[in-house]
């Protein structure tokens, strides 16, 4: 069928009538409706899926703001409770505690320490008896006086197999306080496999593994950093995080961690990074997870506060596009309001 220029454009003044072939194929068809465009989507995202990271702070009945975070605090652990107990009736999937200890040292003792923040939070949520999953970011750099993820050696490099045990307790020290879940996220060699080893000679062959496998050094850690007051006193941390250009090398780290006994794969930053988490579904059939950091989140959150964004819909659209790529887990920032809009039912 084609149509006259004449009838589609009347009035004007061609002299020929204009021939346009019309399509056969109407992507508009399935578009048309609220109802038809629900009944064709392709991703849907669920508050199930998503995992809310919370910042634990020593004291009582305290959130003190991160500004880089709008939205986000440093909680007391009577707070953690409060907070974690809305994301339940909210149905959020899990949440993962960092911890902000009283005081550092070189060797990171809060990490391990038994009565450290992050292992009173664990037991206060283990008596709460949510229905999350409650995981433990296992790491050192919000421990150490230095700021780095493992010890350094005294010629000043972060060493990594001197790390290895101090990862090791750190998951024994939260698995015993209650972590469903640990997620070692130093990027020392063989953590997965250290820890794994430690919590199964404990007899904690329950706790599972979500490894940090394929993190990069990332520019978007900012406003964690801040958070958690961790940025690195000297240097950086590219002699342990993975190159953010390299790919390739994430299914190595992936595949390095599969070996070591990882029960779930965790990508990180999502956003700069969809190709490999699309890449590391097609590759494993492990639990593929992706953590929308901070600095992902803080930037929409910043262009939403200019008005230059509808915040709902471009982080809707991000989360959205991180479950596209392959992601069956989303740690995000924005996990409570997510869960709040889909409650709402937003289109
Ligand atoms: C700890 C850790 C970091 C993040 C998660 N675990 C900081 C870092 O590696 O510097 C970043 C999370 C975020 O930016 O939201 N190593």
């Amino acid at each position: 069928m084609t149509r006259t220029g004449d009838e589609a454009w009347p009035g004007t003044s061609w002299a020929r009538p204009l021939e346009v072939p019309l399509p056969a194929r109407r992507a508009r068809r399935l578009r048309r409706t609220p109802a038809m465009r629900a009944l064709v989507r392709e991703t849907r995202l669920h508050p199930q899926m998503l995992v809310a990271p919370l910042f634990v702070r020593p004291g009582r009945a305290i959130r003190e703001p991160i500004p880089s975070l709008p939205g986000h605090a440093r909680l007391s652990v009577d707070e953690t409770v409060d907070e974690a107990v809305r994301l339940a009736e909210l149905g959020v999937g899990g949440v993962l505690l960092f911890g902000l200890p009283e005081s550092k040292d070189a060797v990171g003792s809060g990490a391990f320490a038994d009565d450290g923040i992050v292992q009173q939070a664990l037991r206060a949520l283990r008596d709460a008896h949510l229905p999350l999953v409650v995981i433990a970011d296992t790491c050192l750099c919000e421990y150490t006086d230095h700021g780095h993820c493992g010890v350094v050696s005294p010629e000043g490099r972060v060493d990594n197999d001197a790390s290895l045990p101090r990862l090791a307790a750190a998951a024994l020290a939260q698995a015993r306080a209650g972590a469903d879940m640990v997620a070692p996220s130093a990027m020392m060699d063989g953590q997965v496999a250290a820890i794994r080893a430690a919590l199964d000679g404990a007899g904690l062959t329950d706790t599972a593994v979500m490894a940090y496998a394929a993190k990069a050094a990332s520019a978007f850690y900012g406003p964690f950093r801040e958070a958690a007051d961790s940025a690195p006193s000297f240097g950086d941390r590219r002699s342990y995080q993975k190159d953010a250009s390299n790919g390739r090398e994430s299914m190595r780290e992936l595949a390095g961690d599969v070996a070591e006994g990882a029960d779930i794969l965790l990508v990180k930053p999502a956003g700069p990074q969809l190709d490999q988490i699309a890449a590391a579904h097609a590759r494993f059939d492990l639990p593929i997870a992706a953590y929308q950091v901070s600095g992902e989140y803080a930037m929409l959150e910043a262009a939403a506060q200019r008005g230059w964004l509808d915040r709902r819909r471009a982080v809707l659209e991000s989360v959205t596009g991180i479950v596209r790529a392959g992601a069956g887990i989303v740690v995000t920032y924005a996990a409570a309001d997510i869960a709040t809009w889909l409650l709402e039912g937003v289109e």
